[in-house]
């Protein structure tokens, strides 16, 4: 078997004869020569390697054709719209009836916007970087390294690659290496020199983390960014009111924000007086009142809009990318004047909490788990659990989806903060929390809505004051 790099235009790109056609678009090409003409013809059609491609292009232009030959490939590898790959070819069959096999082992696939020009292989022994990701992509395995716009198909009898890249090696033939070099899946440095773990710059990151950071801030290594609407004709939106959690329910007042805005401390002094307190007064425990105008004056549902897309949209008082208002908040009451301890969910329209669970384990659990993030002496009174409809953003957005959702958590938490403050409230938001023991308490599938963000509340201790 003897690999060899072969090329082919893009599946989106077709060549008519005189122009290209890049996924509907028509881009114009020089007056092209016969040997030109020919050659594009065969990337056209299918894989073809440097010297067949030469032979279309000298049987029509002569040798002199080669360099301009080249000089035109190079521009279509610069505008990206060359597929490279390595092919395989060898012989099979008893004597007699000996047949040419020809078969792709691996392929550089444009997942996002860039240029095919393909790397050098590395001079000494290679190994895969820690930060490649192997997925299945189409039935195919893929790889695919953070931030680049280039994967890797490996044909399923080529998957072994991977295992003998685990480690650093001199024994995979150079036209792989060069695809995987030119889609950035090999690990800088050397066996000596191993810059992924000994350069701060690397080593600080795990690949999890790296891989959502480059797909969802590197619009040029993922189709996807704004507003996209990949579900949209699979599945219905989701609805801006959840279904109603039970039958149980607690009416909140309605605080009078006219007369709330003339008591308020100023805008500056709220802000400035901020902290984030991890005790509770347990002799005068928050009130349904004060959980009920923290609430509606932070996440109260104003108005309910219709999308151009036909998405139902929401006004609250803090902002949401694109109005979609995905988030619920489920207080966990421990102690609570006017509220029975339990899971509750806070409908934002109907400004009322709803019970979903009684406390149990699971709720306990949750409970235990707030007390020991906040480092607090006794349970606290209240845990504000920041759930997620994931739906509603994912129904509209792909890249940015996920992202969206941890920055609505950040506007809410300091909307909670500064009203908290400025009701003399005790509130500390949380680094960290359980989702799983958060689908444990409340009967809800993680996948649809999860817990993405917790705060502890309670009353202030009086010394505090
Ligand atoms: C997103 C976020 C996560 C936090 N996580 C925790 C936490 O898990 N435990 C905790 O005790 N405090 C937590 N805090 C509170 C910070 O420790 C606190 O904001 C910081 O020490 C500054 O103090 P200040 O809020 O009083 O200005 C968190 C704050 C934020 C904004």
């Amino acid at each position: 078997m003897n690999p060899t790099l072969v090329s082919r235009l893009r599946r989106d790109v077709s060549f008519t004869g005189e122009h290209l056609d890049v996924a509907g678009r028509a881009v114009e090409l020089r007056t092209l020569t016969p040997g030109q003409g020919a050659a594009l013809k065969l990337l056209a059609d299918g894989d073809h390697d440097d010297a067949e491609l030469a032979v279309a292009v000298t049987a029509l232009d002569g040798e002199s054709g080669l360099l301009r030959w080249h000089m035109l490939l190079r521009g279509l590898n610069a505008s990206g719209l060359v597929e490279h790959a390595v092919r395989e070819g060898g012989r099979t069959g008893e004597v007699g009836e000996i047949r040419q096999i020809r078969q792709i082992i691996a392929r550089l696939r444009l997942v996002g916007r860039g240029a095919t020009l393909l790397a050098p292989a590395p001079a000494g022994p290679a190994r895969l970087s820690r930060f490649a990701e192997a997925r299945i992509v189409d039935g195919m395995p893929t790889l695919q390294a953070p931030g680049r716009h280039l994967a890797v198909e490996l044909a399923p009898r080529a998957a072994g690659l991977i295992g003998e890249l685990a480690a650093w090696s001199t024994g995979v033939p150079a036209p792989v290496l060069r695809l995987l070099a030119t889609a950035g899946l090999l690990a800088p440095g050397g066996p000596q020199e191993d810059v992924e773990t000994t350069e701060r710059s690397h080593a600080q990151w795990h690949p999890g983390d790296l891989a959502f950071h480059a797909r969802t801030r590197t619009p040029a290594s993922a189709s996807g960014y704004g507003g996209t609407h990949p579900l949209g004709d699979r599945f219905p939106p989701e609805p801006v009111s959840p279904a109603p959690a039970g039958t149980r329910t607690v009416a909140l007042p309605v605080p009078d924000l006219e007369r709330i805005a003339a008591a308020d401390p100023s805008f500056t002094e709220v802000l400035e007086r901020r902290r984030s307190i991890r005790a509770h007064d347990m002799d005068a425990p928050i009130t349904l009142d004060q959980l009920g105008e923290l609430l509606y004056r932070s996440l109260r549902r104003r108005g309910t809009m219709t999308g151009g897309d036909g998405q139902e949209l929401a006004d609250r008082p803090y902002p949401s990318g694109g109005a979609v208002h995905e988030l619920e908040v489920y207080p966990l009451v421990t102690a609570c004047e006017g509220v029975p301890a339990g899971l509750w969910h806070y409908a934002t329209d109907r400004h009322e909490l709803e019970l979903v669970a009684e406390p149990d384990k699971a709720t306990a659990a949750l409970v235990s788990e707030a007390r020991g993030a906040a480092m607090l002496e006794a349970d606290p009174q209240v845990v504000l659990l920041v759930a997620a409809r994931f739906g509603r953003v994912m129904w509209k957005y792909e890249t940015v989806a996920y992202p969206l959702v941890l920055k609505h958590v950040g506007v809410l938490y300091q909307t909670l903060y500064l009203v908290a403050t400025a009701m003399n409230l005790a509130v500390c938001g949380l680094g960290g929390g359980d989702t799983a023991a958060f689908a444990t308490a409340s009967g809800r599938d993680p996948l649809l809505e999860g817990t993405v963000g917790e705060l502890v509340l309670g009353s202030r201790p009086r010394m505090e004051g």
